[in-house]
């Protein structure tokens, strides 16, 4: 079947994707954000273009445990359960959340027990698309095994299995073009280097903005690939990985933005924990956000997730980058006061309250 008619995707886009990161439209758009409707659908007329997430899906399986096995040693858990995560799921499941069109995800599950859960659990998340998470043969869910101490520590197996072994050679056509179609293209580096440098060049190619979370792989990231980033979103530590300099200052900070810059990328988007955020855009002055005090910190787990997810949703909408800052800082506060990522991840209403509160404070 034609993509047009599997997806309804209208034939032209409500707007120019790139018109967004220009800024040229920020000022007329700098409206309170909207409540989100009861269903998104690509044919609602001024729907905000589809958020296209292609990144991991992961099942993973977490243990209490009291102390590590030894060698040939069995230990008995304490408790044990599984929750659907990767970074490419976690931030497709908060644009589900957030959005006011369409999220998609692409990504690629095995065909097993565990895709069925990740299935399943991006359904009930609400409002991500999962056409294009496909079933790949001959390879296992991602998974992690994720051994939690009593002391809070915790050690972590990763299985890539279909999110590294699952894209045969190149990525579908299909995806291709739903991202051709796209208001945003987020990423990050829990795939293959190659399948990020393809989809980026799709995107760049039909104008998409690029956003490249930093998280993930701890390896280097490509110039390739950075070379077709609009926007990159490190964390402090991965700002620091990168650059090989020191990011705890925010001098600090802003003298490897512009490390990155001469790499490339015009748009670096700092996350620096409970110290905010910041938005370095070349040649001009950095953009800070303060962190919306959360009322208790509970898990931060997905914090940073919730918060690339967040600022892809109001920069598809044409809000001004300021205002997606704060917005995306608002999902983030309400993420870290309830345990784990996916079910933490707040709904559209919870953030506007939210804002408007802190407006008022
Ligand atoms: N204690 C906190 N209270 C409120 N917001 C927080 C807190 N910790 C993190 N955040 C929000 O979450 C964002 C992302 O968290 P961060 O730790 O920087 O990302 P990552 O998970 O990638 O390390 C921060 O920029 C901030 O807006
Ligand atoms: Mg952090």
């Amino acid at each position: 079947m034609a993509l047009e008619s599997r997806l309804r995707l209208p034939l032209a886009r409500p707007a120019p994707a790139t018109a967004f990161l220009s800024g040229s439209v920020s000022k007329a758009n700098h409206l309170p954000f909207s409540l989100k409707p009861a269903s998104t659908s690509l044919s609602a007329a001024n729907a905000p273009p589809p958020v296209v997430v292609v990144g991991s899906a992961n099942a993973d399986i977490y243990v209490e445990v009291d102390r590590l096995p030894l060698v040939g040693e069995t230990v008995a858990a304490r408790a044990g359960h599984s929750l659907a995560g990767g970074k490419g799921a976690n931030q497709a499941a908060c644009g589900g959340r957030l959005a006011l069109g369409p999220t998609y995800l692409v990504a690629r599950v095995g065909d097993d027990a565990n895709g069925r859960l990740l299935e399943g659990a991006l359904a009930h998340a609400g409002g991500v698309r999962l056409d294009r998470v496909a079933r790949a043969p001959g390879a296992p869910s991602g998974h992690a095994v994720v051994m939690l101490m009593p002391d809070g520590q915790n050690s972590i197996i990763i299985v890539g299995g279909a999110n590294m072994e699952g894209w045969a050679t190149a990525v579908d056509p299909e995806d291709l073009d739903l991202i051709r179609q796209a208001g945003v293209l987020l990423l990050q580096r829990e795939i293959p280097d190659w399948v990020n440098i393809q989809v980026a060049q799709a995107a760049k190619g039909a104008g998409v903005p690029v956003i490249l979370d930093a998280g993930g792989m701890d390896a280097p990231v490509p110039g390739e690939l950075l070379g077709l980033v609009d926007i990159f979103s490190p964390n402090e530590t991965e700002l620091a990985r990168l650059t090989g300099m020191p990011t705890e200052t925010f001098e600090q900070i802003n003298q490897a933005a512009g490390a990155c810059h001469k790499m490339g990328v015009k748009e670096v988007l700092v996350k620096r924990g409970s110290q905010g955020s910041a938005l370095f855009v070349e040649g001009e002055d950095p953009i800070r956000q303060p962190i919306i005090p959360a009322t208790e910190v509970v898990d931060t787990t997905g914090a940073g997730d919730t918060f690339t997810s967040a600022f892809a949703v109001a920069l598809v909408e044409g809000k001004p980058k300021k205002e997606c800052m704060r917005f995306a800082a608002a999902a983030a506060s309400l993420c870290v006061r309830i345990k784990g990522a996916i079910p933490s991840m707040p709904d559209r209403n919870a953030v506007m309250s939210l804002l408007e509160s802190a407006q008022v404070e």
